[in-house]
Order: C-alpha cells, then sequence, then structure tokens
C-alpha cells in the first residue's frame, strides 16, 4: 500500500483515475484540487472516506503542496486549465496553473525526493494532415498550436529539465482525447450529449472534418498505473487506444444512438487555430510495458457514456446553461 497524491482529482481524468485506484488498487489517496469551475467534489462521491481524502486548494500555493509532499510516495500531476476555447478567451490562468503551477509541484518532488508522474497530451505534437501515414510517436517534436497546448508543452519541458538538471524522479505521459463519465459540459462529446437530452441540436465546428484519436478515461487510468509501477525514470510514454474518428462521424453517432436523424446538428463557426488530426502511435507503451486498452468498441463506450449523462443530469445541468451562454456569444 502506498500513499498517493493526485493533482486535480476532482476533474474529468483526475476523478476518473481516483476510481480506478481504489477499485484496482490498495493505495490511499490525496486529492489536492482548486475546484475551479471544471473541478467537481461531487466527482468522487461514494469512495471511500477512509482511502480518499480531498484537499482544496491551488499547486502553485507553495507551502501547501510542501506539507502535502511530506505525507505521500508519489504524485500523479492532472491539476490544469484544460480547455482550447477559455485558452483562446483568457490565457493567462493556464500560464498560472500549467506552468508555475506544475514549477510549484517539481520543486516539491525535488524537496522530497517523491516520485512524480506527469500527465500531459498528444497536443503538444500540433496536428497532422488528414491523409499523413505517420502518427505522432515519443519523437515527433513539439509543436503546439494553442495558449492550451504551448502551456502543456513548457510543463513537459520542465519535467524534463527537473529530471535532467536535479534528478527528480519522474516520467510523463502524454494521451489522446479522453470521453467517459465525469467530463465537462463544456467538452465537445458532453457538450452534443446533453444538448440532445436538453433538446437543442448538436453543434460542429467549421466542416466536422477534424479528427480526434479518443480514448476511454478508464484505459488512460489503467496506462497511467501501469508507468507509475513499471515506467523508467526520465521516460515518456504516449497513451492512446487506435481510436480516430472525425467530429462528423462522432455526432452522427450521438444522434443515432439517441434514435435521432443522423443530419439533425448544425455547423458553427470554427475554432480559431483549429488543429486538423491528432493520432497516437502508443506501440512503446503497448511492447514496454505491456499495456493494453480494455474499451475497444467506441460506440459501446459512447452508448454508456450517453446513459451516464441521461442518469446524472444533476451532475451536469448546474453547469449547462452557462457554458451554452459562453458559446453563443462566439457564435458556437
Ligand atoms: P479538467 O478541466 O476536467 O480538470 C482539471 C482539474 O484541475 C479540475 O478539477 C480543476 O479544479 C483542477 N485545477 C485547475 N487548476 C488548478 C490549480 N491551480 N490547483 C489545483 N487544481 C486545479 O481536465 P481533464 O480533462 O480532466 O484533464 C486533466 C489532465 O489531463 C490535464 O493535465 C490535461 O492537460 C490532461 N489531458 C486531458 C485530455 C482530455 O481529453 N481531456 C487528454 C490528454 C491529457
Ligand atoms: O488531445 C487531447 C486534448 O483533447 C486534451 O489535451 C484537452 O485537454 C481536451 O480538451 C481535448 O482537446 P480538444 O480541443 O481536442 O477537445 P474538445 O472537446 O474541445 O474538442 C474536440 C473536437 O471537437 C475539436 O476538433 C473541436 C470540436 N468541437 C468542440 C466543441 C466543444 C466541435 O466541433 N463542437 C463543439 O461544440
Amino acid at each position: 500500500m502506498s500513499q498517493l497524491l493526485v493533482t486535480g482529482g476532482a476533474g474529468f481524468i483526475g476523478s476518473n483515475f481516483v476510481h480506478h485506484v481504489i477499485a484496482n488498487t490498495d493505495h490511499e489517496v490525496i486529492v489536492l484540487d482548486k475546484l475551479t469551475y471544471a473541478g467537481n467534489a461531487a466527482s468522487l462521491a461514494g469512495l471511500p472516506e477512509h482511502r480518499v481524502r480531498l484537499v482544496q486548494g491551488d499547486i502553485a500555493d507553495a507551502p501547501l503542496v510542501d506539507d502535502l509532499f511530506s505525507q505521500v510516495d508519489s504524485v500523479v500531476h492532472y491539476a490544469a486549465e484544460s480547455h482550447n476555447d477559455n485558452s483562446l478567451s483568457d490565457p493567462r490562468p493556464f500560464l498560472d496553473t500549467n506552468i508555475v503551477g506544475t514549477y510549484t509541484l517539481l520543486e516539491a518532488a525535488r524537496a522530497h525526493d517523491v516520485r512524480f508522474h506527469h500527465i500531459s497530451t498528444d497536443e503538444v505534437y500540433g496536428d497532422l494532415e488528414l491523409d499523413d501515414p505517420e502518427r505522432f510517436t515519443e519523437s515527433t517534436p513539439y509543436n503546439p498550436s494553442s495558449p492550451y497546448s504551448s502551456t502543456k508543452a513548457g510543463s513537459d519541458l520542465l519535467v524534463r529539465a527537473w529530471v535532467r538538471s536535479f534528478g527528480v524522479r519522474a516520467t510523463i505521459s502524454n494521451c489522446s482525447n479522453n470521453y467517459g463519465p465525469y467530463q465537462h459540459v463544456e467538452k465537445f462529446i458532453p457538450r452534443q450529449i446533453t444538448n440532445v437530452l436538453r433538446g437543442i441540436r448538436p453543434k460542429l465546428y467549421g466542416t466536422g472534418e477534424n479528427v480526434r484519436d479518443w480514448i476511454h478515461a478508464d484505459d488512460h487510468s489503467s496506462a497511467v498505473l501501469t508507468i507509475l509501477e513499471k515506467g523508467t525514470l526520465g521516460e515518456t510514454y504516449l497513451i492512446g487506444a487506435d481510436g480516430e474518428k472525425d467530429n462528423k462521424a462522432v455526432v452522427e453517432l450521438i444522434l443515432r444512438l439517441s434514435d435521432l436523424p443522423t443530419d439533425a446538428y448544425d455547423h458553427v463557426s470554427d475554432r480559431p487555430g483549429h488543429d486538423l488530426r491528432y493520432a497516437i502511435d502508443s506501440t512503446k507503451l503497448r511492447t514496454e510495458l505491456g499495456w493494453a486498452p480494455r474499451y475497444r468498441d467506441f460506440e459501446a463506450g459512447l452508448a454508456a457514456t450517453i446513459e451516464w449523462y441521461r442518469e446524472n443530469e444533476s451532475w451536469w445541468a448546474p453547469a449547462k446553461d452557462g457554458v451554452e451562454a459562453f458559446y453563443a456569444s462566439k457564435g458556437q
């Protein structure tokens, strides 16, 4: 049994990870989360209180971080400002949390010699052409497009520097687009599912030809646990489940699974600088660490996710109107 600190554990992927850890290990977990608009303590409801403790606080608060690092063996760092559209409207919080926050954690990891795993994104590699036969690998050069992805790229480089210069015992993973329960309604899939549940037509940016490489959040969690247990210090691992789909196909599938005509959606203004395609080659993680995804049927995973949003309206409803008003103000 070990003591884990999970930053951002009340967010989408962090809370899925905490549920996964409680179900599959005997670790005890401290969640450090600022509970921004994206964090929700309700995402941790039902977990055993003797194994999960939520501390509300900022990863950039050095004394708090120092105290928490003195209580744990390992840290998994999910906390971030995570939404591209928000980073285009107001980049500042992305710098504060993704850059200064990660720096603060790295200094504590250095002081306490704690095992540190940094969660990052495939967006640090920029985008691919639709017909490019190559996918992202661990050696693809960094080329981020948005304020969000550039701050994530910066945070990855900080981790690498703290490994090399100070011997911090860290690993990094860069994952593709996640779907599943507890995802904020600002994001593509929950926005369209909850639109349909509210009788609003789904909204597709631009032509809808943009491709994302979907992975279930629980598969992301099992990959992170594998890296924490078996990863080589200083290494980066790409996480993906061969789930490439264009946005139009995803909207059409949500409509079909909801028994609605598959053309019952609107095209809206495109995202400025919109990345065209992401695609992950996760060979290193699979061959070196023996990881494999469990959710291989996207349609079944999406149907279960639709069902989760249908059954958990009280979880998402408080955020829905504000999110739609924000998008409407931008013609989206
Ligand atoms: P999210 O926005 O749902 O959750 C982020 C969490 O971090 C929230 O609970 C929020 O309250 C917390 N947080 C924000 N600023 C904080 C601060 N200063 N101090 C403490 N807590 C703070 O994000 P997510 O989609 O769950 O993403 C989690 C991580 O995974 C991020 O690092 C993101 O870059 C990465 N990632 C996400 C995806 C994806 O598809 N969503 C894919 C790959 C990587
Ligand atoms: O690739 C990993 C990244 O995936 C993570 O690093 C980010 O934290 C996460 O938010 C996600 O970024 P995207 O920008 O790909 O996700 P988003 O859900 O915002 O959009 C997915 C795609 O859907 C993208 O091509 C934009 C499009 N879109 C989005 C919304 C909200 C629409 O067409 N309509 C919409 O209403």
